[in-house]
C-alpha cells in the first residue's frame, strides 16, 4: 500500500500537487474572471491540515496524489482535495486514496461518506465518483453554473 497519513513536513509537496492539480484540469472549464491560480496558498493549506486529516500516495518515495478526510457529524465524513498530479492520472492512485479514506471513516464508526462541491463541468471527477458507487444528492448553484454533492454509504 502506498497511501500513507501526511503530517505537517508534508505540506509544501501536498500544497505543489493540489495547485498543479488544479490549475491543469480547472483552467479549461472555469471562466477565467472566476479562475484561481494558485488556488491554495500556503497559510490557507496548513489551516486545512488542521481541520481534517490528509493523506498522501507516494510512488517510488514521491508524492503524486493527495486526499483529505474531515469528519462533519457523528456518522459523516467528507472526502476532500483529492488531487493527482496530471502526469500520474489515470492509473488507479485517486480510487486507492479514497477507498482509503473510505476505509479510515469506516473504522472510525462513520457511515456515510460525502463528496462536496464537484463542478459540473467535471466530466472526469463526476465519472470517477460515480464509478466508486458515489449518487448525487445535492446540486448548489456558483456563479458560473452548479456544483454537485456526491454521497455513497459505507
Ligand atoms: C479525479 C481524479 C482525482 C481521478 O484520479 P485518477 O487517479 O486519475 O483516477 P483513477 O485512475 O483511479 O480512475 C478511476 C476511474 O475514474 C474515471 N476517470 C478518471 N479520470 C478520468 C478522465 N480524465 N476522464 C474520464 N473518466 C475518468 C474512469 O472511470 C476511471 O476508470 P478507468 O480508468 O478504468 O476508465 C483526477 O483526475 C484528478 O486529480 N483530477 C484533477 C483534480 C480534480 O478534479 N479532483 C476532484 C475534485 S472534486
Amino acid at each position: 500500500m502506498s497511501v500513507r497519513k501526511a503530517d505537517l513536513k508534508d505540506v509544501h509537496v501536498v500544497l505543489s500537487v493540489i495547485n498543479k492539480s488544479n490549475a491543469e484540469a480547472y483552467r479549461k472549464i472555469i471562466p477565467a474572471e472566476y479562475f484561481k491560480e494558485p488556488i491554495f496558498t500556503l497559510d490557507k493549506l496548513v489551516k486545512r491540515f488542521d481541520e481534517m486529516t490528509f493523506y498522501v500516495y507516494e510512488l517510488e518515495g514521491k508524492i503524486v496524489g493527495v486526499a483529505a478526510l474531515q469528519i462533519v457529524s457523528e456518522d459523516m465524513g467528507q472526502a476532500r482535495l483529492v488531487y493527482i498530479l496530471p502526469e500520474y492520472q489515470r492509473r488507479g492512485i485517486g480510487t486507492s486514496l479514497v477507498t482509503h479514506i473510505e476505509a479510515e471513516a469506516k473504522r472510525l464508526g462513520l457511515k456515510r461518506l460525502r463528496v462536496p462541491y464537484v463542478d459540473m463541468n467535471a466530466y472526469w471527477a463526476i465519472k470517477f465518483y460515480q464509478k466508486l458507487g458515489y449518487e448525487i444528492v445535492d446540486k448548489r448553484e456558483k456563479p458560473w453554473g452548479y456544483d454537485f454533492f456526491f454521497e455513497k454509504k459505507l
